[in-house]
């Protein structure tokens, strides 16, 4: 392929902008349509639009290596390498920025816990998660759905499911929003050098946390692999460094996630009257509605993969035959470890808000603004209305 730096080919393709953060679709469709793969200068990245393509590319790991996915999409400024550096953090490959063979031996070992029905074992607790998040909200006209709800749910299932005390929400909240910010965001020099801080603390916890946690074992994802680790035909050490990376990552990917992707569905079953009064007649359509939503609205948006050889893509691109065969979630060897607890998650909210707030609407008129990054897209706030049922108990 040639290059052409100067000049982005795609109007209004910017995903840091807020108009394109908002509705990128027609941006999109356009590019899908006239410019399929393009150069961005600013991104200095190539953007591939086809769902063919992009599906081909994820099941080719040797032409197109994932190991780019977590450095950083702008170099970071001197000072905040030597923080990050200086404070030990590495981000070694593991599972999303690793290749094969390497990648099975990591997936095999820490994907164990995500098994099925281990995942399915903790419907209740996410049931009584989204309940007591709603429960105080039943007797409110207002609220912002990502403050008093998306926010909150995933966080608290992930630090169940990692055996992470509830106490550290808030803390680990800031430090992995900085994180999104540091990678896949362009901050300035100044705010890099303080984001480049609490990734060295955020990290720190998580080594912390793990060698706490050997010596304090329960019922959780953390515990599973640290009892495990006696059975791997590796250096025990480096097995449980493991572990404190793979949570580090995790306590990024599992939330923020699933958050925006909460945000977007609500946001997206509440547009649309007619799907909002199916919803409520029959609760049980949640489940397939997340499907809809996770394909429309997705919460991770862009992925990168750094070619190994000369490349062509789209010289011919066949339509595909089934639109649900989305790729939210990925696809082939790095599709998402968690997108059942995610999926379980997203429809509880959904079949709860639909019992227990069947008047519930967006504010009319709201601007919604997103986190300037090219990956993760998701309301910051998401204003929501109700009627209040006379007699409803506070
Ligand atoms: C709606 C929410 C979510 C979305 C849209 C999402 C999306 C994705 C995508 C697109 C990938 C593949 C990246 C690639 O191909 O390189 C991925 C990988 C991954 N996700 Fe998720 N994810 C979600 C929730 C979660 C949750 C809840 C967890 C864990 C608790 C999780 C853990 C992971 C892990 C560990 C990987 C790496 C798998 C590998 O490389 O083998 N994700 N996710």
């Amino acid at each position: 392929m040639t290059s052409d730096r100067m000049v982005c080919p795609v109007a209004g393709f910017d995903p840091f902008d807020q108009a394109f953060l908002r509705d990128p679709h027609p941006v999109l469709a356009h590019a899908r349509a006239e410019v399929p793969v393009f150069h961005d200068q600013a991104l200095d990245a190539w953007v591939v639009t086809r769902y063919d393509t992009i599906r081909d590319i994820f099941r080719d790991p040797d032409r197109f290596s994932a190991t780019v996915a977590s450095e950083p999409l702008r170099p970071w400024c001197d000072e905040a390498q030597a923080i990050i550096q200086g404070g030990g953090v590495r981000i070694p490959p593991l599972l999303v920025n690793n290749d094969p063979p390497d990648h099975q031996i990591h997936r095999r070992f820490l994907g164990a816990p995500f098994a099925r029905p281990r995942i399915r074992q903790l419907g209740p607790m996410v049931s009584t998660v989204v309940a007591s998040q709603l429960a105080p909200l039943r007797a409110r006209e207002h609220f912002d759905m990502v403050r008093d709800v998306t926010w909150e749910i995933p966080v608290h299932v992930l630090f169940d499911f990692l055996g992470v005390p509830a106490e550290d929400v808030a803390t680990l909240k800031r430090w992995t929003a900085s994180r999104v910010r540091l990678i896949w965001g362009h901050p300035e020099t100044g705010e890099q050098i303080a984001l480049a801080h609490s990734l060295v603390e955020y990290a720190r916890y998580s080594e912390r946390f793990v060698e706490h946690k050997a010596h304090h074992l329960g019922d959780d994802y953390t515990s599973d692999l640290l009892r495990a680790v006696g059975d791997e035909q590796r250096d025990p050490d480096t097995v449980r460094n493991e572990i404190a990376v793979s949570v580090f990552n995790l306590l990024f990917a599992g939330h923020e996630t699933t958050t925006n992707m909460m945000s977007n569905a609500v946001r997206l079953v509440l547009s649309d009257r007619v799907l909002w009064d199916e919803l409520r007649r029959d609760p049980s359509r949640a489940e397939a509605i997340v499907e809809e939503a996770i394909r429309l609205e997705p919460s991770v948006t862009a992925w990168r993969r750094r070619t190994r050889v000369d490349v062509e893509l789209d010289g011919v691109a066949p339509d595909r035959a089934n639109a649900r065969d989305h790729l939210s979630f990925g696809f082939g060897i790095h599709y998402c470890l968690g997108a059942q607890l995610a999926r379980m998650q997203i429809s509880e909210l959904l079949a709860q808000l639909a019992v227990g707030f069947p008047t519930l609407a967006l504010v009319d008129d709201q601007v919604l603004t997103y986190v300037p990054n090219t990956s993760f897209p998701g309301p910051e706030q998401l204003l929501v209305t109700q009627k209040r049922a006379s007699g409803t108990a506070a």
